[in-house]
This record gives structure tokens, C-alpha cells and sequence, in this order.
């Protein structure tokens, strides 16, 4: 199956990287497209560039939007409406850097991103807050874990969208674990309980209801 992907940072090509592995066809998109073809290369067939955000979205089942918090909105609105109907999954986590280089949340405290995210997407969007759980060297590092897959957190309000992001999951290698809806997607960010976790699938259950 295809997805898509906008943004090819450090998040982004980690995520890109073991879909691929897994057998997914990518579309990237990123600002310049310079990492994207970069990307692109060292993937192989697996992976095409597209011509912008847009066209990313041809022929693709599912977008994951890799993007710094600030500049989602922006790309949402600019590629809404392909958007309605899709899986879109974000694992992006509302932290940026402040003037001392200070890591800061760019949201209130109780305010969860996945509930903003919701609010900026068009009407039958179906939204999962995934893959933005870990670093993305520990991401890589704990794809493909053996004997047991490690667990990757989600979090929707949809059920048709767990479903196909728990594909997604098992594709990149993990064992898909759903928190709860998207108003729980502060748990998986960075301040988060339950982030940079690796833990296999039971103990990752039985953390859910920990909190
Ligand atoms: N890095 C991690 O370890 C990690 C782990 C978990 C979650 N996250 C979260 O994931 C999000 C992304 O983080 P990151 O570290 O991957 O950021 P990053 O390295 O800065 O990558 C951001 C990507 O977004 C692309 N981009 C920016 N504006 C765009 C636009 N208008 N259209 C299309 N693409 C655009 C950039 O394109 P160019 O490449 O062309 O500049 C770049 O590829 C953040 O919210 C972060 O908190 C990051």
C-alpha cells in the first residue's frame, strides 16, 4: 500500500526509513524537496518524491504530516481537501525552543495536541496521533525488536482510523498499543508518561491505565 509523507526531517525519514522496510510504497514531500530526494535515494523503489505537499497525496491511502508543530496548520490548510477521507497520522509534539534554547511546550498545560490537531483538520479527516512517541534514534533502534516487538503508542477518536494505523505500526515493526483518544496524546509527547518508552506490548497495556 501507499502512503504518504510530508517532511523528511529527523522524525520523518526514521518513520520513512521502516515503513519502507516493511513493504509500504512512500510519497515525500518536504519544504525544498532537497531531503526528500535525498531521502528518496537511499530508500530506493520503495520511494518517490512528489512534485509538492499535494501531490503527495495522489494514490496514497494514509498521510503522515512529520512536521514541526508551528508549520502543520499551514500545510493542513493548504492540502485539505484531499485530506477529507484520509488517515492522517501526526506525530509531530507541540515543543519548540525558546530564546535561551530552553525546550518549551507551545501549548497551555492540560491542552492536548491531538484535540488542536483535530480542530484543524477538514470534516472527515480521520486523525491518529502516532510515531511522534520516541526519539527517532530510539524509534529506529527499537523497530524490529526481537524476540518481542516493542510497543508504539496511538492515540484516535476513530475507530476505522486505529485500525489502519495499527498497519501502519506493524509495518514499521512495532506492536501497536492505543491509549485512548486524542485527548490523551499529551501522555505519548515529550513530558509525557508513557514517552520514549521501550517496552514490549503487555507491560505497555498495562501502563495505559497507570497514569
Ligand atoms: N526528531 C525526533 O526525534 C522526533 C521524535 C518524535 C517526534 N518529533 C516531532 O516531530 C515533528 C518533526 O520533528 P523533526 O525533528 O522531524 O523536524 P525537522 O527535522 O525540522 O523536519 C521537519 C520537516 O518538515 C519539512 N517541512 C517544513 N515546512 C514544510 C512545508 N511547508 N511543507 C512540507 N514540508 C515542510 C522540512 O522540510 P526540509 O527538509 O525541506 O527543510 C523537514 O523535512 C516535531 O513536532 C517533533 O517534536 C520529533
Amino acid at each position: 500500500m501507499t502512503t504518504a509523507l510530508i517532511g523528511t526531517g529527523g522524525i520523518g525519514s526514521a518513520i520513512a526509513r521502516e515503513l519502507a522496510s516493511g513493504g509500504e510504497a512512500l510519497r515525500l514531500s518536504s519544504a525544498d524537496h532537497e531531503s526528500a530526494r535525498t531521502l528518496a535515494a537511499k530508500i530506493g523503489r520503495a520511494a518517490v518524491v512528489a512534485a509538492d505537499n499535494r501531490d503527495a497525496l495522489q494514490g496514497a491511502g494514509a498521510v503522515v504530516l512529520a512536521l514541526r508543530f508551528g508549520v502543520l496548520k499551514g500545510v493542513i490548510d493548504e492540502i485539505a481537501d484531499p485530506l477529507a477521507g484520509q488517515l492522517v497520522v501526526v506525530p509531530s509534539n507541540p515543543v519548540g525552543i525558546d530564546a535561551q534554547g530552553h525546550l518549551i511546550r507551545l501549548l497551555p498545560k492540560g491542552q492536548s495536541s491531538g484535540q488542536v490537531v483535530a480542530g484543524w483538520l477538514p470534516a472527515g479527516a480521520r486523525l491518529a496521533m502516532a510515531f511522534g512517541s520516541m526519539s527517532a534514534d530510539l524509534f529506529e533502534s527499537s523497530s524490529n525488536r526481537s524476540p518481542e516487538p516493542a510497543a508504539l503508542f496511538y492515540a484516535t477518536d476513530d475507530d476505522r482510523a486505529g485500525e489502519e494505523v495499527e498497519r501502519l505500526i506493524r509495518t514499521a515493526g512495532f506492536e501497536p498499543v492505543k491509549v485512548g483518544g486524542v485527548d490523551q496524546s499529551s501522555r505519548l509527547e515529550v513530558g509525557g508518561d508513557l514517552h520514549d518508552l521501550v517496552v514490549g506490548p503487555a507491560e505497555a497495556r498495562s501502563l495505559i491505565g497507570g497514569a
